[in-house]
């Protein structure tokens, strides 16, 4: 959420910053600024989206070397352009990511400012400038006091006219990435900023600060002590965050599933010994056998995933109970941890605010935590004990397809590793490493006939409520096809377990309603046709995704054709996917950006 980017350098900081906005514009995209810093410092700010921001930018252009810029999602005060970053107080520019909890009180203290936003950030510019105004006090200075003082979360880059040649970047609970290239320094909040540029990187820590000049970067702590610092390498490239051709990132992401989903099981796989291994869950075969309880934790898609996974997992792990926990609700309630429990996080970017508060509360009670994460590097990444990457590559679009599939993917290797210290049959997992072989063929089927559910989409694309329905496993995956349809085409959406339909929902439905209901040839047809057969009495308009060639009565019925018998609902699912993104785009929607969202939710 937000995306912070800084320059310092020979190049022009304000197209270097305008380049590194639009990469991170995914990240939040309410309102957008940039500062440069030369004879004088040249403040802009707009409203709205970036290229409001490159407009402005191209009626004041600059060729100053030193600048930073800020991409926004409003969380205090609404979306406009004196709630937009930079913020300028006295002598101080500041860009934040984050949300400083004690403004309040420290807005009282600061008698002697008039503050022209309402937000926590400018809050935080004064006070930094409150205490740069003392005597010999360098700007690091000024930043690592006032951080002392503040409450909450922040990722923070500062410049000031009377050191133009520094930018002194923060961290706690935000991410910060420093690029050390060639005589010249680049500070993004994502690397998706940084590899234009170079891919040699310090990912700041907790607590750290960083001073930054060009092409060089020194680390101290909030007491102001040295730290040495690791550059480290950052492994994407450019291709892999451009659209190449396609008119979304979503399609994209969505059409890479059959190569992002090999990535994911490439090397963890092993068909000619009939075996899985996993080398980062750092957990032996003994303590791999002594797990009973697993929590799994996530929030959103990250956290369907978990719930499709579970119930994989606890069928071929039988001495093994899992409680799916959405972050949000897990870090504010009392709850038990019993003996010989591990938990799971689960999270494309890792940087979930509320995944990571649940993460740092179970290493507090002592819990072994794992974590299945897609963005390397990322703090969930950082802080866990052990775990997987899911290698799905950088996932730009603000809703999830590629990391879903390869989440459950990851998740499901996790169990079948532990499942193999237990001493499962070799004949089950011989059924999911064939499952697996089969599984990017099967979905590439499915893309391949990406104009057929374009055109299912044309018949559903006015309606504006819909309920998506399936038991079992395709009960997570209703969920998660409900989800992806909300956010990108803001149709009403729920997803349902099929048998709760008559609990309530059904009073719903209604020529203004269409139904989805997913249903599976090999688990429980009869009991979810007879759903279908329901709503169908009530003049419902069901539309059905199955692999099944049985007759089926239903308004719309999209086949498959399919071999596997357990992992089925990855491949119905890319069929919700490919038919949320055509009714997104058919109803004209920002299908990348939807409305009021932002990838990698930093705050609570
Ligand atoms: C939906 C979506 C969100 C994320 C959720 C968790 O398409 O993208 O629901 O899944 O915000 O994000 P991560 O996985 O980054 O923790």
């Amino acid at each position: 959420m937000c995306g912070i980017v800084g320059y310092i350098g020979p190049k022009q900081a304000q197209q270097v910053l305008r380049e590194g906005l639009q990469r991170l514009e995914y990240r939040g995209y309410d309102s957008a600024g940039v500062v440069t810093i030369g004879d004088n410092a040249t403040l802009l700010r707009a409203k709205g989206k970036v290229a409001e921001l490159e407009q402005k930018i191209e009626e004041h252009p600059t060729t100053d070397g030193i600048g930073i810029g800020h991409t926004r999602w409003a969380t205090h005060g609404e979306p406009s352009e004196p709630n937009a970053h930079p913020h300028h107080v006295g002598d101080i520019y500041l860009v934040h990511n984050g949300i400083i909890e004690n403004y309040k009180d420290l807005k009282q203290q600061l008698e002697a400012y008039e503050f022209a936003s309402e937000t926590d950030t400018e809050v935080l510019a004064a006070l930094i400038d409150s205490l740069y105004k003392r005597a010999d006090v360098k700007l690091e200075n000024a930043v690592a006091q006032a951080l002392k003082l503040v409450e909450g979360t922040y990722g923070i880059s500062v410049v000031s006219q009377k050191e133009p040649h520094k930018i002194v970047v923060a961290r706690k609970g935000s991410p910060l990435i420093v690029g050390v290239g060639d005589e010249e320094t680049v500070i993004a909040s994502d690397a998706a900023a940084l590899i234009a540029h170079t891919n040699d990187a310090i990912y700041l820590k907790d607590g750290e600060i960083a001073v930054c000049t060009a092409g060089n970067v020194e680390v101290m702590n909030l007491d102001e002590q040295p730290i040495s610092a690791v550059v480290e390498k950052i492994e994407t490239n450019l291709e892999a965050i451009e659209k190449q051709g396609y008119d979304h990132f979503l399609i994209k992401e969505i059409m890479e599933q059959p190569d992002t989903l090999r990535s994911t099981l490439s090397g963890r796989v092993v068909k000619e010994q009939n075996l899985l291994r996993l080398g980062g869950l750092n957990m032996s075969e003994e303590e791999l056998r002594a797990v009973k309880h697993i929590f799994v934790v996530a929030c959103g898609t990250a956290s369907y995933a978990g719930q499709l996974a579970s119930y994989y997992i606890e069928q071929f792990c039988d001495d093994v109970t899992i409680r799916n926990e959405v972050a949000s609700e897990l870090r504010y309630r009392s709850f038990n941890v019993p003996s010989n429990s591990i938990a799971i996080f689960v999270s494309q970017s890792g940087e979930t605010a509320d995944t990571l508060a649940c993460l740092n509360e179970m290493k507090a009670r002592g819990v072994r935590c794992l974590g299945i994460v897609n963005a390397v590097g990322s703090t969930i990444a950082r802080e866990v004990d052990g775990g997987v990457y899911v290698h799905a590559g950088p996932e730009i679009s603000v809703a999830s397809t590629k990391a879903f599939t390869s989440q459950v993917s990851a998740l499901l290797l996790v169990g079948l590793v532990m499942a193999q210290a237990k001493g499962i049959e070799p004949k089950v997992i011989e059924q999911y490493i064939n499952e697996f072989d089969a599984l990017p063929g099967e979905i590439q089927a499915v893309l391949d006939r990406h104009d057929e559910i374009r055109q299912v989409a044309e018949r559903y694309k006015d309606y504006d409520n819909a309920i998506f329905m399936g038991r079992d496993t395709l009960f997570p995956t209703a969920m998660e096809g409900a989800l992806k349809l909300k956010e990108t085409s803001y149709i009403h959406t729920e997803g349902q377990a099929a048998g709760e339909l008559k609990h309530g929902s059904i009073a719903l439905v209604d020529d203004r309603f269409f139904e989805v209901a997913f249903i599976d040839e090999h688990r429980l047809f009869e009991k979810t046709m007879s759903n279908v057969i329901e709503v169908n009495a009530r003049g419902g308009h069901v539309m059905v995704i199955t692999n099944s060639t049985r007759d089926i009565d239903a308004e719309t019925v999209v086949r498959i054709e399919s071999q596997l018998q357990l992992l089925t609902p990855l491949v119905l699912n890319v069929v919700s996917q490919l038919f949320a993104y055509y009714i997104a785009v058919a109803r004209g929607n920002d299908v990348d950006q939807p409305r009021n969202l932002a990838k990698s939710v930093t705050v609570e």
